[in-house]
C-alpha cells in the first residue's frame, strides 16, 4: 500500500534578496523592500511529505521520530533564528529566495532518507506564498 506521511515544522529567519551583479536601483526594482540592506524576517512554515510503501511489520511508512530528528538537524538547527545570507553557508553565494531555501531543504534532507522513499518539501514564506520541490 503506497501512502504519504506529512510532518510540519517551522523556523524564523532573516534574509535579504539581492543580486550583487546589479545596482541598488535594479535590486529595488526587482526585489522591492525584500532588498532592504538591513534584512527582514519571515516565519517560515515547512511541510515535509514522504511517500512510499507501508512496512507490513510495523504498519508505518516511516518512523516519525526519525523524520522529526532529520528535520531538526537539517532544517531547524541550520536555519532557525539565523541570518540566512550571513550565517548559512549555502546562501553566501545563493540568493535566499523561498525557491532556493525549499530546494536546499530537500537537498540537505534527501541523503538522510532511505532511497525507497520519495521526498517532497513545501515551504511557506507567508501564509499566502509558498513553493514546492520537486515540482508536481
Ligand atoms: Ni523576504
Amino acid at each position: 500500500m503506497k501512502i504519504s506521511v506529512f510532518r510540519k515544522a517551522h523556523f524564523n529567519a532573516a534574509h535579504r534578496l539581492y543580486n550583487p551583479d546589479w545596482s541598488d536601483e535594479k535590486n529595488w526594482e526587482v526585489f522591492g523592500p525584500c532588498s532592504n540592506p538591513h534584512y527582514h524576517g519571515h516565519n517560515y512554515e515547512l511541510e515535509v511529505k514522504v511517500t512510499g510503501e507501508v512496512n507490513p511489520e510495523t504498519g508505518f511508512l516511516i518512523n516519525l521520530n526519525d523524520l522529526k530528528k532529520i528535520i531538526k538537524r537539517e532544517v531547524e538547527d541550520r536555519y532557525d533564528h539565523k541570518n540566512l545570507n550571513i550565517e548559512v553557508e549555502e546562501f553566501k553565494n545563493l540568493n535566499p529566495t523561498a525557491e532556493h531555501i525549499c530546494y536546499m531543504i530537500w537537498k540537505n534532507m534527501r541523503p538522510h532518507l532511505e532511497e525507497k522513499y520519495e521526498l517532497q518539501v513545501r515551504l511557506y514564506e507567508t501564509p499566502r506564498n509558498f513553493v514546492e520541490y520537486p515540482a508536481s
